[in-house]
């Protein structure tokens, strides 16, 4: 297993759509400790492959961030097909350091997926696990939770990061 590196904002690779995962050998089952592992070590709740630069539909969540071993989900090709009432609630990106805020949500889903080898799956979900869904699914569709909030939050978070990102450059 390896940590690989967190694609940053605004890097153009969380803005790409990505594939299908079609096939599920080593190469797969490869990445995904990696990213199991890259999760941990940020830490964070969720990873999805385009933010460590690879354009597949697959994403891994543990909400419990590695501290029940039965909490951890990964999913390919992962889709909401129920949902249900709204929830706004603070939230981060490990692709966006340093920056939180509330975003709004729906408040369960239902979420239909494969698993690492290839086998359908159902996963309906409300709290924090539904949101950390929505998010990483968002994700793979090139989408941030800063597309998500209203445009003066958007021109905030626009100029702060410029202005951060001249500082460290200095
Ligand atoms: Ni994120």
């Amino acid at each position: 297993m390896a940590i690989r590196e967190i694609k940053k904002y605004p890097d153009q690779v969380l803005r790409k759509k990505t594939e299908p995962v079609e096939a599920f050998g080593a190469d797969l089952q490869q990445l995904i400790d990696d990213m199991v592992e890259t999760m941990y070590a940020a830490p964070g709740v969720g990873l999805a492959a385009n933010q460590v630069g690879v354009c597949k539909q697959l994403t891994v969540i543990d909400v419990s961030v590695g501290s029940e071993e039965t909490s951890l989900i990964v999913l390919c090709n992962p889709e909401i097909t129920y949902h249900e009432g709204e929830e706004a609630h603070e939230e981060g990106c490990l692709s966006i350091p340093d920056y939180s805020t509330i975003v709004k949500r729906f408040g369960k889903v239902t979420v239909k997926a494969l698993d690492r080898h290839g086998k359908e799956i159902e996963i309906e979900a409300e709290g924090l696990l539904a949101r950390a869904l929505q998010h990483e699914i968002d994700h793979l569709n090139g989408k941030l939770f800063v597309d998500r909030v209203g445009r003066i939050k958007k021109e905030f978070f626009k100029k702060r990061y410029k202005r951060e990102k001249a500082v460290s450059s200095r």
